[in-house]
């Protein structure tokens, strides 16, 4: 087989572009003999810098990346992935996925590559370069960086935002002070590593696993234990193989694979966030997966792992509990795995590589017949406040169920008076302001949070009842938004909602006062007045210019704002996806 690299480097017909290619790809050591032998040229697509400490510690494990890809037979190219840190980008990190995304498909297209490793860990890093890699469809083996080691305070476990969303209540309620709230967050990060909870990271490294992307086994095991620089060897030798194998994302992220992934996403407890990310991957793929799939497949699913934010452990009990591989075999054990069957890129079937994975702590990782909990996936609601969003039921506590869930006529379904607030800083600016006269029976909307509002989507949704109802004990209140909701977070919010109010959805209509009524049993979420009534509230809206929300800050926000998908269809960029697996579909890029 012709390595797509040789076009490059190896081309007698064409010694003019050869030399030119060659020449400078010699300067730092590399021999002819090297880059004319035929080896596959494989990339390691970095995101680890100082500015995305999360995936920092990519930069020690891509040494051994680049041992096994030498050991294997391959060269190696690493190369610089657009920085994306969830906690440290503003406006927010999601606005980069989809700019990190574009800029690895030039750099996968037009470069001499035969195979890439993807070093995933950080919220958005796993799907921009899952996103990427679908769209080139070159062979590529995800690596994850691996989670931080259990974090402490004053003896419990700490995890990572989690313990920011406890410390602010905390810090409302005047239980703890500045110092110890800081003192809080910097003891939930004990070491190299993305987040040690079940947030967006846990989530979407697991899930890379389950797609297939990664070898078994690889993606829970801690950054700093020995295992992770040794799976960072193995991934390395085994990209090689693939590029031999011509093993390509489309063969093994198939629909197949997803449908996977959305259940062991509910038995993860796996962020909000995944849907938005894997509906994306799977667009980018020409594959059709919708929130109505992640209900059908996901919803009745029971939750089998015990870590916060729905549970109590963290990801390194997770890893030592089995992680993954257990979780697999538990799935299938009960015979609710759809496919078995799929392929990863270890070459072998789901059913193959994690039948013998045992479960060593019961009470991290449950059995199935001994779930946390019951229903952990998400249902996916309608109405006309919004085409769809999602709803993690299994997070409603008691306390809100005894509260709002209690009509026995009416046992799944419960109304509320909208309190309508435009972005969050209009939230933090008058949620205490008693002319609002919120109270228990409230329901908190958040808009002008979604892809072209914010832009990018912002985490905001799960929001902080007002401190005079917090002092009486009311820990939450149902909210609503068009933003997402941190994968670190257990609120029961209704969230992703798409429409947004920035494309004039049914939340930009909604008044203060309104009657909302949210009916878990049929899916539905309606503003509770007249079509005729709405008709001449979206007239009216329309008449003063729509929807307003800030203006673009860089060119970035608003060439993303004037492409962009919502959260329902993946919030890609809607030019992008036409073009599938590029490397098959487009030929090699003209000469330089
Ligand atoms: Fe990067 Fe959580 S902030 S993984
Ligand atoms: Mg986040």
């Amino acid at each position: 087989m012709k390595l797509r690299s040789q076009e490059w480097f190896d081309n007698a017909e064409d010694p003019g572009s050869t030399a030119i290619y060659l020449e400078r790809y010699l300067n730092f050591g590399h021999t002819r003999e090297e880059l004319q032998s035929g080896k596959p040229i494989i990339g390691i697509a970095q995101t680890g810098s100082d500015l995305s400490p999360c995936n920092r510690h990519h930069i020690e494990l891509a040494k051994r990346v680049r041992d096994g890809i030498v050991a294997a037979g391959g060269i190696c190219f690493e190369f610089p992935v657009h920085p994306i840190q969830e906690t440290g980008k503003r406006p927010t990190a999601a606005l980069d996925r989809n700019l990190a995304y574009l800029g690895l498909v030039e750099t996968l297209y037009g470069y001499p590559l035969d195979g890439v490793v993807l070093t995933i860990g950080c919220d958005k890093t796993t799907p921009a370069l899952l996103m990427a890699a679908a769209t080139v469809n070159i062979p590529a083996i995800a690596l994850s960086v691996g989670p931080m080691l259990n974090g402490y305070h004053k003896g419990n476990r700490a995890g990572s935002g989690s313990v920011i969303w406890d410390g602010r209540e905390m810090l409302a309620r005047g239980e703890i002070d500045y110092d110890e709230f800081m003192e809080m967050a910097a003891n939930s990060a004990p070491s190299v590593g993305y987040c040690n909870t079940m947030g967006t990271a846990s989530t979407m490294n697991s899930l890379a696993e389950a797609l297939g992307m990664q070898l078994p086994g690889s993606a829970s095991i801690p950054a700093p234990y020995r295992e992770r620089g040794q799976i960072s060897y193995e991934t390395g030798k085994r990209i090689v193989e693939m590029v031999h194998e011509d093993l390509k994302p489309s063969d093994v992220m198939t629909r197949a694979a997803f449908e996977n992934a959305i259940v062991v996403n509910s038995a993860i407890g796996g962020s909000t966030n995944a849907p938005i990310h894997l509906n994306a991957i799977a667009r980018h793929l020409g594959l059709e997966l919708s929130n109505d799939d992640w209900q059908k497949f996901g919803h009745k699913i029971p939750l089998l792992t015990n870590v916060q934010p729905a549970g109590a452990y963290l990801s390194e009990d997770f890893h030592r509990a089995g992680g993954i591989p257990a979780i697999f075999s538990e799935l299938m054990g009960a015979g609710v795995l759809p496919n078995p069957d799929a392929v990863t890129v270890s070459g072998k079937p789901v059913s193959e590589i994690y039948a013998n994975a045992e479960v060593a702590n019961e009470d991290v990782i449950r059995r199935f017949a001994a779930p946390l909990k019951e229903a952990a996936g998400f249902v996916n609601l309608k109405g006309n406040l919004f085409d769809s969003a999602i709803m993690k039921t299994s997070v409603i506590s008691g306390d809100f169920r005894a509260r709002y869930l209690s009509n026995p006529d009416d046992p799944d379904a419960f109304e509320g008076r909208a309190i309508v607030f435009d972005g969050p800083e209009q939230y933090h600016e008058t949620i205490d302001d008693p002319a609002l006269n919120i109270d228990e029976f409230c329901i908190l909307v958040i808009r002008g949070a979604g892809p072209i509002g914010y832009p990018g989507g912002a985490e905001v949704v799960n929001m902080q009842p007002p401190a005079a109802l917090l002092k009486r004990g009311i820990a939450a209140l149902p909210c609503i938004g068009d933003g997402r909701q941190s994968g670190t977070s257990g609120s029961p919010s209704i969230l992703n909602a798409a429409p947004e109010a920035a494309a004039m959805g049914g939340l930009a209509l909604v008044q203060n006062g309104d009657r909302l009524r949210i009916d878990l049993k049929n899916g539905s979420a309606n503003i509770l007045i007249s079509d005729e009534e709405l008709a001449a509230r979206r007239a009216a809206l329309q008449a003063a210019g729509g929807y307003q929300y800030p203006d673009h800050q860089t060119p970035w926000q608003e060439i993303q704002r004037s492409i962009v998908d919502q959260f329902d269809e993946g919030m890609v960029l809607k030019p992008a996806v036409k073009y599938q697996k590029v490397a098959q579909t487009k030929g090699m890029p003209r000469n330089s």
